[in-house]
């Protein structure tokens, strides 16, 4: 047995040190925790000569099995560009009509579109495409230039009043400013309008009817029920770019405001607009 002195109290042997009367006794760590303890430190050299980790003046050690988290990043990456790849392609050789009735792809299409809508067109319709005074909403069934897949894609290719060649094109006539009506003729005609959806102060009269198949039909519709080709928007249903109000019509009538909607042809590809047409046309109104 060692020389060290017993501590009386606890009958545990000391390390010989003493302050102040104060001993310090030797209890030993337990051999399994030391061993533990001494089996990590091998672990962690190990670890530190496998994987790259000592930091040297501009790089670091690359470890032996040459594993590195960016290349395994990059290897996500490509294995995830090839799996959308084959989707992308898809969408940018098929016709919208087969991409709509293709489950997985009409997914696909959606999902991208969502996001591409976010970025690029939510700042004017809304991040739920629910529009705004002077901006339409995406999610009505009502379409100014047309609701099939194709026409919505049309319209996002090439925009309307845009400064792209095919841009969409009309602009209603300068009714008041112009002196195509006269100021009564502008008041019978926005009350002839206002009737058409019941909002308060309209009234159809035999004078207003006139006014409107003279003047309005060519690019509402006989009825006032639109017309996609030239851009004339309904008026006859509660939906309104302007505001639904007599005062609001008659203000249209009399100096005419005319919505701009970027042509993104140029600035998204073909398959990002596909995709864009896709899900706007899924957002509920699509025809
Ligand atoms: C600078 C504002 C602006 C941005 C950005 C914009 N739009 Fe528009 N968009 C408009 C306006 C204004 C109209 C209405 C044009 C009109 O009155 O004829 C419109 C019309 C439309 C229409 C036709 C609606 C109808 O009833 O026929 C679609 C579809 C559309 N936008 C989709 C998009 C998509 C998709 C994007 C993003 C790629 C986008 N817009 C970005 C302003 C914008
Ligand atoms: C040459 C074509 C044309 C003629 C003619 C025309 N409009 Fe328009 N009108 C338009 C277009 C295009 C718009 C949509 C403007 C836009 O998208 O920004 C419009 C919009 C309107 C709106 C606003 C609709 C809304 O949703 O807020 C009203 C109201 C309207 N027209 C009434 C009339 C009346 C009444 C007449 C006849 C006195 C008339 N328009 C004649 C092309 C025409």
């Amino acid at each position: 047995m060692s020389d060290k002195p017993i501590d009386e109290l606890s009958g545990v042997e000391t390390t010989g040190h003493e302050w102040d009367g104060i001993k310090e006794l030797n209890n030993p760590l337990p051999r399994w925790w030391l061993w533990t303890f001494y089996g990590s430190i091998v672990f962690a050299l190990g670890y530190t000569i496998a994987y790259p980790a000592w930091p040297l003046i501009s790089t670091a050690t690359g470890g032996v099995l040459g594993y590195s988290s960016r290349a395994n990043l990059d290897e996500s990456l490509a294995s995830a560009r090839a799996a959308q790849g084959d989707l992308l392609a898809q969408i940018e050789t098929r016709p919208l009509a087969d991409i709509i009735a293709d489950d997985a792809l009409a997914r696909f299409a959606r999902a991208g579109g969502r996001s591409t809508f976010k970025v690029y067109c939510s700042q004017c319709h809304g991040s739920g495409a629910e529009g705004a005074a002077g901006y339409p909403n995406l999610n009505d069934d009502e379409w100014i230039w047309g609701g099939s897949v194709e026409q919505i894609y049309t319209t996002i290719a090439h925009g309307a009043r845009s400064t792209d060649p095919e841009t969409h094109y009309n602009v209603m006539p300068n009714f008041g400013a112009d002196a195509l009506l006269s100021k009564d003729e502008i008041d019978v005609v926005a009350r002839q309008v206002a009737s058409l959806s019941g909002i308060p102060g309209g009234e159809a009269t035999p004078e207003g009817a006139q006014l409107y198949a003279d003047n309005c039909a060519s690019c509402h519709g006989e009825a006032g029920q639109g017309l996609a080709e030239l851009g004339g928007p309904s008026l006859a249903d509660p939906i309104w770019l302007y505001g639904n109000s007599l005062a609001a019509i008659t203000a249209q009538i009399h100096a005419p405001r005319h919505g701009m909607m970027p042509a993104w042809s140029g600035k998204l590809g073909d398959a990002a607009i596909k995709q864009l047409a896709v899900y706007v046309h899924g957002l509920g109104g699509g025809q």
